[in-house]
């Protein structure tokens, strides 16, 4: 095991709490119901894995699959003396394919618990089927809203984040100190929907209007050119978008290409210029404003490892949707590691997946909300700039730190494009 692994190492993570909670299970254990949990804990213990491996979203998929990976190496596939299996489902960002492979999962594989989705209208589809068949899901990187405000349950938790997340505090910002008209881009699905009108509420709050909304076809963007002509037209003074994966590639090299990125700055989430895509993008990308719950540059230690090992092992700079698998992971050892590896423990696991907070995270810190079982993070502004890496000559700066953003739980701060 590498240096960067030891320092990252689990269990020194968990907070005084969930040790005590763990001594709890084993007391319970040796007064009687230890014996079930004895047979269990030879068990293999079955995890599903649910990310798009085909599509648009690709490559955040094996991305996540590489964080969850990195950090199932570094607990040598093993939890409370049980041996770890992945089984893997491609989901595409198709819903019905993402409730194919869930059934497959639960009903052929046994699987005790699934992560990953990365798709919100994927995570919207299998919402009902989980809470019905009592099995955990775990949102790695799926920011539909709803999932952790009116439609909750006690078997979804995010790691990750909602749409509402980054969108709200550019829009803030944006009106601030870029301008006070903004044009909209979207892809035409549930977190398109849901970014616009997260951005829209904030760029409204700061005394900013939206003067146009264009939703573009999901997942296939398409021919762009008379997206980009719109834009032009459009007479605002910036540009929202919200694209990622190979979306997030066309759109920012277009507007480049079409002369916008200097005539009308563009912002958005983080996703827009996402470390795995910024070779691809170059120059393009240079001056992009984006929120995001993580950055390469943050200087905290487990971050620092974190990139050093996954350019050890990948021989690529890391990137959010790494960390989002490396913290998911975590988060399931640390809460599977309180329940002594007993995946029906309902009542340790529940708690424990409310309450968990995990130290050393590479994104600064991990809090998961009780209320909403959506973690809570700091968030930080960003901008695409040259840099003196010759590895990565174009990288996002961190210019601003937005302190630690919860989502508001409830649909008070939106402003619906229609
Ligand atoms: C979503 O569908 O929720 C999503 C997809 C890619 C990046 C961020 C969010």
């Amino acid at each position: 095991m590498t240096q960067a692994l030891h320092t990252l190492a689990p269990h020194a993570n968990i907070t005084r709490r969930q040790v005590l909670k763990r001594g709890a299970v084993g007391a319970a254990a040796l007064t009687g119901l230890g014996f079930p949990n004895i047979i269990k804990a030879q068990d293999t213990l079955k995890i599903g894995v649910l990310l798009p491996y085909s599509g648009v979203y690709a490559a955040l998929g094996e991305s996540i699959t590489t964080g969850i990976e990195l950090y199932l190496e570094a607990i040598n596939y093993e939890i409370a003396g049980r041996r770890l299996e992945l089984v893997r489902g491609d989901t595409e960002v198709v819903p019905a394919v993402g409730l194919e492979q869930a059934r497959r999962m639960l009903e052929s594989d046994r699987v005790n618990l699934v992560m990953g989705v990365v798709s919100s209208g994927v995570a919207l589809a299998l919402r009902d089927y989980f809470i019905a068949n009592k099995t955990y899901l775990i949102l790695a990187n799926a920011g539909a809203n709803t999932l952790t405000r009116a439609a909750r349950s006690e078997y979804i938790y995010r790691s990750s984040f909602t749409n509402w997340q980054p969108a709200y505090p550019i829009g803030q910002y944006a009106a601030a100190e870029i301008g006070k008209t903004a044009f909209i881009s979207v892809p035409d699905y549930a977190a398109g929907h849901e970014s616009a009108s997260a951005f829209k509420a904030g760029f409204e709050a700061g005394g900013g209007e939206v003067i146009g909304v264009q939703l573009t076809p999901f997942p296939n963007l398409g021919d762009v050119a008379p997206f980009m002509g719109d834009i032009a037209r459009s007479g605002a003074e910036l540009t929202y978008a919200f694209y990622s994966g190979s979306s997030s590639l066309s759109f920012v090299n277009a507007y480049d290409e079409f002369g916008l990125k200097n005539a009308i700055p563009l912002v958005g989430p983080g996703f827009l210029v996402s470390e795995d895509g910024l070779a691809a993008q170059g120059r393009a990308a240079l001056g992009v404003r984006n929120t995001l719950h993580w950055s390469p540059t943050l200087s905290n230690q487990a971050n620092q490892d974190f990139t050093a090992l996954y350019r050890e092992t990948t021989g690529q700079r890391s990137n959010l949707y790494a960390v989002m698998g490396w913290d998911t992971a975590r988060y399931v050892e640390a809460v599977l590691s309180a329940a002594e590896g007993d995946t029906d423990n309902d009542a340790v696991l529940q708690e424990n997946f409310a309450n968990m907070t995990l130290e050393g995270s590479p994104c600064g810190s991990f809090r998961m909300d009780p209320d909403t079982h959506n973690v809570i993070r700091p968030y930080y502004l960003r901008e695409v700039q040259e840099t003196e890496d010759e590895d990565a000559p174009v990288g996002n700066v961190v210019l601003r730190e937005l302190g630690e953003i919860a989502d508001p739980g409830d649909d008070s701060l939106e402003s619906p494009i229609s």
